[in-house]
C-alpha cells in the first residue's frame, strides 16, 4: 500500500523555481509539498546561472531569504561589449535610472531557499524515485514517488511543474494540447570555474574572429569564463592549458587587458537552445522556469524567467486558496508568455550578435560588427540593452502575490 499524503500544492523540482514557489506559498498560509529526484548536495552544487535581475533580488529581499544575496552578491552597474579587440562600457544604472544587476550562483540561490525551506519544516523529499503525475484533468491530481524504498501517492490541489527541461511534468501533457517552439544553435559554451581574481569588476561580452567568449564571476576569488565551441564539443578535448590559451586569446584586448589565470575548479559544456512549450498550464497542472521554456545562457535570464514564472503563480494559487478566485489562474500561462517571449527574442538577439555562425558570409560578419558598433556608439541602443539586461518590469506586483511592497 503507498502512504497517503496530501497537500494544497504538490511541487515537482527542488530547483530555483520549485523552491522559490514553496517559499511564496508558505509567506501566504499554503501548504505544500516538495519533490525532488537528486539529493540535496547535487541539487546545490550544480554550476549554473550567475546573474539576477534587480526584480529577482528585490524578490528575494521582499520575501526574507535575501540576506545571503544582500551580503555576498556582487552588485554590477555596468557590463563591457567587447570587438576588435577594444572593451566598451554599457553604464545599466545610469540609463535604466539607477537599476543593476547582481551576479550571485545560482548554488547560493538554492543553498538559501533550501534553508528556509527546512526552517518552515514543511516537507521536501530528496532522492524521490520514479516520480510520476496522474490525474491532471481532475480536481485531485496526484504526485506518486518512491522515498527510502516506500511508494507515496500525494494527493494535490495543483501541481506545479518545476522540474526542468528534462523532468516529467511536461511530458505527462498529451502532445496535442502544447504547441512547441524550438530553436538549436550550431554552437555549445564550454565553461570553467578559476581559482582567480576577477581582473575587471564587470562582465564582458566578447566577439572574436574565433568566436564568443564571456568573461564572469562568483566571488572576490573565483572567476567564471566562457568561450564558445561546436554543439556536441567534448570537455575531454580540452586540457587546461589548452583552454587558457583559448581564453587569452578571445578576450586580451589590446590596452592589454586580460581575465587572471588560476588553478580549473570545474569545467563543462552547455549547449543551447530557444524553446518554448505553451499553454503553460494542462488542467491542474501549471509548469513554471525550465519545464516550460529554456533560453541559450547569452541573455543571462533563465534563473530570472523561472523567478517571474513562479510570482505569477503564486498569486494565482493566492488567489485562488484566500479569495476564491480563478481568474488569475486562467491568466497565468499568458501573462507568463509575454514575458518569456520577450526575453527569448532578446537573448536570441544576444546570441545572435556575439557568436560566430559556421554558415555565415562575409556580409554577415561586417553587419555583426555594425551591429555592435552602433550599440556601443548609441545611448538609444544601450537603453534598450540595459532595460532588459536588468530586466523587463513584471506585470504582477509582488502585494497582489501576498508580500510587502
Ligand atoms: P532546474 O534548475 O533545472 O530545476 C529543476 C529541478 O527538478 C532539479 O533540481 C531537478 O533535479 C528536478 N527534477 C528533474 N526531474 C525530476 C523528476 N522527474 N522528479 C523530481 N524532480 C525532478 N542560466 C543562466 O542564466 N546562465 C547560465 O550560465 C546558465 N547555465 C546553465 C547551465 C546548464 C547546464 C543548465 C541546464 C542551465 C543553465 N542555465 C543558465 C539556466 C538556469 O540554470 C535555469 O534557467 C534555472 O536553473 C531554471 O530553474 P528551474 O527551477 O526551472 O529548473
Ligand atoms: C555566469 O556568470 O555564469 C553568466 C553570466 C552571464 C551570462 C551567462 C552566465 O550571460
Amino acid at each position: 500500500m503507498p502512504a497517503a499524503l496530501e497537500t494544497q500544492v504538490g511541487i515537482v523540482g527542488a530547483g530555483p523555481a520549485g523552491l522559490l514557489l514553496a517559499h511564496l506559498l508558505h509567506l501566504n498560509g499554503i501548504d505544500s509539498v516538495i519533490v525532488e529526484r537528486r539529493d540535496r548536495d547535487y541539487v546545490i552544487d550544480r554550476v549554473r546561472a550567475g546573474v539576477l535581475e534587480q526584480g529577482t533580488v528585490d524578490l528575494l529581499m521582499a520575501m526574507g531569504v535575501g540576506e545571503g544575496v544582500r551580503s555576498r552578491g556582487l552588485r554590477h552597474d555596468g557590463l563591457y561589449v567587447s570587438f576588435k579587440g577594444q572593451r566598451h562600457r554599457v553604464d545599466l544604472a545610469d540609463l535604466t535610472g539607477g537599476k543593476a544587476i547582481t551576479v550571485y550562483g545560482q548554488n547560493e540561490v538554492v543553498r538559501d531557499l533550501i534553508d528556509a525551506r527546512l526552517e518552515t519544516g514543511r516537507p521536501l523529499y530528496f532522492e524521490a524515485d520514479r516520480v510520476a503525475v496522474d490525474g491532471l484533468d481532475s480536481d485531485r491530481p496526484v504526485i506518486r514517488f518512491d522515498h527510502d524504498g516506500q511508494d507515496h501517492e500525494l494527493r494535490c490541489g495543483f501541481i506545479a511543474g518545476c522540474d526542468g527541461f528534462r523532468g516529467i511534468c511536461r511530458p505527462s501533457i498529451p502532445a496535442a494540447a502544447l504547441n512547441v517552439y524550438e530553436r538549436t544553435y550550431p554552437f555549445g559554451w564550454l565553461g570553467i570555474l578559476a581559482e582567480a581574481a576577477p581582473a575587471c569588476e564587470e562582465l564582458v561580452y566578447t566577439l572574436h574572429d574565433r568566436g564568443f567568449a564571456l568573461f564572469s564571476m562568483r566571488s572576490p576569488t573565483v572567476t567564471r569564463l566562457y568561450f564558445q565551441v561546436p554543439p556536441d564539443e567534448s570537455i575531454d578535448k580540452w586540457s587546461d592549458d589548452a583552454i587558457w590559451a583559448e581564453m587569452l586569446t578571445r578576450m586580451t584586448t589590446r590596452d592589454g587587458w586580460a581575465p587572471n589565470v588560476g588553478r580549473i575548479i570545474q569545467k563543462g559544456v552547455t549547449p543551447m537552445r530557444s524553446f518554448v512549450a505553451a499553454p503553460m498550464r494542462h488542467g491542474r497542472l501549471f509548469l513554471a522556469g525550465d519545464a516550460a521554456h529554456i533560453v541559450p545562457p547569452t541573455g543571462a535570464k533563465g534563473l530570472n524567467l523561472a523567478a517571474s514564472d513562479v510570482l505569477v503563480l503564486a498569486r494565482a494559487f493566492k488567489g485562488f486558496y484566500k479569495c476564491g478566485r480563478t481568474d488569475w489562474l486562467d491568466e497565468y500561462s499568458a501573462v507568463c508568455e509575454r514575458r518569456v517571449w520577450k526575453a527569448q527574442r532578446f537573448s536570441w538577439w544576444m546570441t545572435s550578435s556575439m557568436h560566430r555562425f559556421p554558415d555565415e558570409t562575409a556580409f554577415d560578419r561586417q553587419r555583426q560588427i555594425a551591429d555592435l558598433d552602433y550599440l556601443t556608439s548609441s545611448r538609444a541602443a544601450m537603453t534598450s540593452l540595459a532595460e532588459q539586461y536588468v530586466g523587463l518590469p513584471a506585470e504582477v506586483s509582488f502585494e497582489s502575490a501576498g508580500l510587502p511592497q
